[in-house]
C-alpha cells in the first residue's frame, strides 16, 4: 500500500497547493509514482499549476458520484505524476464516499497526495482513512499557530494520529527581528511536531502562474525534497535556519 498524504490548513493561501505540487515533483525525482487529487472545489488550481487545464475533461465528482472508472478520469500531467482535478462547482462530490475511494486508490500509487481547501470541514476530515498523514501548512505567526491548533483538535477527534506541521514562507530575517514566536513556541502552542520548514522563495508565484513545474534549483524545492524523505520515514535533520 502506498502513502496517503493530505495537505490542509485552517486559513487560505498558506501554500497547500504549492506544497502538494512540490512534494509530487520531489517524489517523481525519486522515481515514485504519484497521484495528486485536487479537492479544492470551485477554487481548483493544480491543473493550472501544471499547465494542463485544456486537457481536463473529468474530475473527482465523476468518480465518486457517477462511478466513472479511475483510468478515464486521471490525467497524466508529466512522467509518473497523475492528476485528478477538483469539481468546478461546490458540493461536487460525496465526502464519505471519497474517504472510501482513498482506501482503494492507495494500492495503485507509491504516493497519493490530496490538496484540500482551507478550513475546518468536519465531514471531510471524518471521512479520511485513519492511516492518512495530514500536513498542516501555516506561516510562523500567531494566526497560523491558532489555526493549526484548531485543525489538530478536529483531526484528533476524527481519529487521525499522524498530523504534522509545515512552516511555509519562512524568512530567517523576519524571525530574527521578531521575538514574538519561535519554532519551539509554535510546537508548544499547536501541539504539533514540525515536518518541514519551507523558505520564502520569490520564484514560486511566477512558476505557478506560468503553469511550469518546479525549477529543481529553487530553494523551496530543496525543502520539498527533505519533507518528501521524511514522509518516507527517512531521518533528515532540519538544516540551520539561516541556510535552508
Ligand atoms: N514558500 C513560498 N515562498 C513564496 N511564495 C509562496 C510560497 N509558498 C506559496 N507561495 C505563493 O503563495 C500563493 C498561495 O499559495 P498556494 O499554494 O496557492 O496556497 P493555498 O493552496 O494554501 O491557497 C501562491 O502565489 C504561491 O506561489
Ligand atoms: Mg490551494
Amino acid at each position: 500500500m502506498g502513502f496517503l498524504t493530505v495537505i490542509a490548513s485552517g486559513k487560505g493561501g498558506t501554500g497547500k497547493s504549492t506544497l502538494s505540487v512540490g512534494l509530487a515533483c520531489a517524489f517523481q525525482k525519486r522515481g515514485r509514482k504519484v497521484l495528486l487529487i485536487d479537492v479544492d472545489e470551485g477554487l481548483r488550481c493544480l491543473d493550472l499549476m501544471f499547465g494542463v487545464s485544456d486537457r481536463l475533461v473529468f474530475d473527482i465528482g465523476d468518480i465518486i458520484n457517477y462511478s466513472k472508472p479511475l483510468d478515464d478520469v486521471v490525467l497524466n500531467v508529466t512522467e509518473n505524476i497523475d492528476l485528478i482535478a477538483a469539481p468546478a462547482t461546490l458540493n461536487g462530490y460525496d465526502k464519505k464516499r471519497f474517504g472510501e475511494f482513498l482506501h482503494s486508490v492507495t494500492d495503485r500509487y507509491d504516493h497519493v497526495i490530496v490538496d484540500c481547501p482551507a478550513g475546518l470541514d468536519v465531514e471531510f476530515f471524518n471521512a479520511l482513512p485513519i492511516f492518512s498523514e495530514v500536513l498542516i501548512v501555516e506561516p510562523l505567526d500567531m494566526i497560523g499557530c491558532r489555526s493549526a491548533a484548531t485543525l489538530e483538535t478536529l483531526l484528533h477527534a476524527a481519529g487521525i494520529k499522524h498530523v504534522f506541521l509545515v512552516i511555509n514562507r519562512f524568512d530567517y530575517f523576519v524571525l530574527k527581528g521578531n521575538s514574538t514566536l519561535s519554532l519551539d513556541d509554535i510546537v508548544d502552542k499547536s501541539g504539533l511536531m514540525i515536518r518541514g520548514v519551507v523558505p520564502y522563495d520569490p520564484n514560486l508565484p511566477l512558476l505557478s502562474a506560468e503553469g511550469k513545474l518546479f525549477d529543481r534549483n529553487c530553494v523551496a524545492f530543496r525543502a520539498f525534497c527533505r519533507i518528501a524523505d521524511r514522509l518516507e520515514a527517512k531521518d533528515v535533520p532540519l538544516p540551520k535556519l539561516n541556510n535552508l
